[in-house]
């Protein structure tokens, strides 16, 4: 189980190798992922875009709900039929992320070929890890409770150039009753202030447009370091950083303090949209939650909000199916649903997940209740989302670019200030040929709205970055 230095001259035994990273659940595992694939890179390592092709394959797993959990054995199983990798050597799968950190012993003994299992806090093991198993050919399985490196930044490869996730804590000291979480990334850790502005100021200096803030609970960022909450302050100062757009997620609602709504209404940077996970609309299921808010405590901050930036964008998450919901505990959270009118949810069945109090409690709705009830929800959202997107008909939107559109190259694809999905057909330059996307991804562009769906806005380009020629003004 020995873990050696990785060499970052490149002359790691990971140099010349190829890697796939595969990765589930939440942007805690995304953003992991991205600093895996900087320190693998870093060790000379290659990334691939396919399984076929790659020499290793590091999945980055969730277990926050069974779903989530039987889609990795099922991947993994695929893995161990496929052949070997091209240099004949057996291809090295790694596992981390949250089912790593808590089933390591149990991933290494029932599923064979599993060369590597690592956890939330040691990340940075992990080069070391695989070089072992190359050489020994010998599984390596490394789990820690608890490191300092939680609360550090790795060197890290951010998968868009234009957008960057800044994790300011990690791990959740809530306990949700529903909730593995905590179980599986530990206590909150907050990243000094001091330490988040530096590196936001770097990641503007290398072009970066968007900035995610990133943490469990973000609105309690500061309190096991500085003795209070000084979120507020984190948004003034990465604001201050010249960073054109700033997003951040998760808001508990019991958290959210005046001063961070006043901060958000008063920073430029800070776009008009806010994730803000209500998980129920009846007091009783909340109570059970341990949510420790009740729904005329979230309606009230829904209120403040808007009264300090008019045309916030609200999205959320809701359980249906939490044990002892009754048919009239649902309907309280779809009045609450409609009441705020959510420009998008997140809406998943409950799953018991053991060790968490909840798994205890009794059930007492039929998997047919949970599913009608679902469905019904998920109509109300489709209603308050499309709602949401009709009132920007006819505007201009700001887009950042991301790409092309999936079902059509002709388009582009972004996001507004909002966070809502805009299409757009590539506009024409001076000459009138149609602008590649790649010069217009990670550059903003103005969009007059003509369509507004559910899921997303369409129109025309008005106006483009300078120099990129002509807009259909
Ligand atoms: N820290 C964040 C995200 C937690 S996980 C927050 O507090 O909002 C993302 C979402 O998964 C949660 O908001 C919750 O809606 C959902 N979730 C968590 N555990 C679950 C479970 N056992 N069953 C169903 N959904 C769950
Ligand atoms: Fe889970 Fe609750 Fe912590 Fe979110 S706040 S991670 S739902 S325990
Ligand atoms: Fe899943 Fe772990 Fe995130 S359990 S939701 S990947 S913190």
């Amino acid at each position: 189980m020995s873990a050696q230095p990785t060499d970052n001259r490149g002359l790691s035994l990971l140099s010349g190798r190829t890697f796939l990273m595969q990765t589930f659940g939440c942007q805690m595992n995304e953003h992991d992922s991205e600093r895996i694939d900087g320190m693998l890179t870093a060790a000379g390592a290659l990334e691939v875009a396919t399984a076929e092709e790659a020499d290793i394959v590091v999945y980055m797993t969730c277990c926050v709900r069974e779903r989530a959990e039987e889609r990795l054995y099922g991947r993994v199983s695929t893995m161990a039929g496929l052949p070997p990798a091209h240099d004949g050597r057996p291809r090295v799968v790694a596992i981390g992320g949250c089912i790593g950190q808590r089933d390591a012993e149990r991933l290494a003994r029932d599923l064979p070929g599993v060369g590597v299992v690592f956890g939330t806090h040691n990340l940075g093991q992990l080069p070391g890890l695989l070089e072992a198993q190359l050489e020994t050919g010998k599984t390596q399985v490394q789990v820690v409770e608890d490191s300092d490196e939680d609360a550090t930044s790795l060197p890290s490869r951010r998968e868009q150039r234009w957008h960057a996730w800044l994790p300011i804590t990690s791990g959740c000291n809530n306990f949700c009753t529903y909730c593995i979480v905590p179980y599986v990334r530990g206590r909150e850790k907050s990243r000094p202030l001091e330490e988040i502005v530096a590196e936001a100021s770097l990641l503007v200096a290398d072009g970066v447009r968007e900035i995610t803030l990133l943490g469990q609970n973000v609105n309690s960022y500061g309190r096991d370091i500085y003795g209070r909450s000084r979120f507020a302050d984190v948004l003034r100062a990465v604001g201050e950083t010249g960073i054109e757009r700033l997003r951040f997620a998760t808001s508990h609602p019991k958290d959210l303090l005046d001063e961070t709504i006043a901060a958000m209404a008063e920073v430029p940077a800070v776009m008009p949209q806010l994730h803000l996970p209500v998980q129920s609309g009846s007091n009783r299921i909340l109570n059970l939650m341990n949510r420790v808010y009740t729904r005329e405590d979230y309606l009230g901050l829904v209120e403040r909000l808007r009264r300090a930036v008019p045309d916030i964008a609200l999205s959320t998450d809701i359980i249906v199916g939490f044990p002892g919901e009754t048919e009239r505990d649902f309907e309280d959270t779809l009045d609450l649903a409609r009441q705020v009118g959510y420009a998008q949810a997140f809406t998943f069945i409950y799953s018991p997940r053991t060790g968490t109090p909840a798994a205890q409690m009794e059930q007492t709705a039929t998997h047919e209740q949970i599913q009608d009830r679902f469905d019904r929800l998920v109509a109300v959202i489709q209603d308050t989302a499309h709602a949401c997107n009709q009132v920007d008909l006819g505007t201009v939107q700001r887009v950042l670019v991301e790409g092309a559109s999936r079902r059509d190259p002709s388009m582009l694809s972004g996001r507004s200030e909002k966070n809502q999905v805009v299409h757009a057909p590539l506009p024409m330059d001076a000459l009138g040929s149609q602008i590649p996307i790649e010069r217009l991804t990670g550059t903003m562009v103005d969009v007059r709205v003509d369509t507004a769906r559910t899921w997303y806005l369409s129109g025309e380009v008005v106006a483009l970055p300078e120099g990129q020629g002509r807009a259909n003004r």
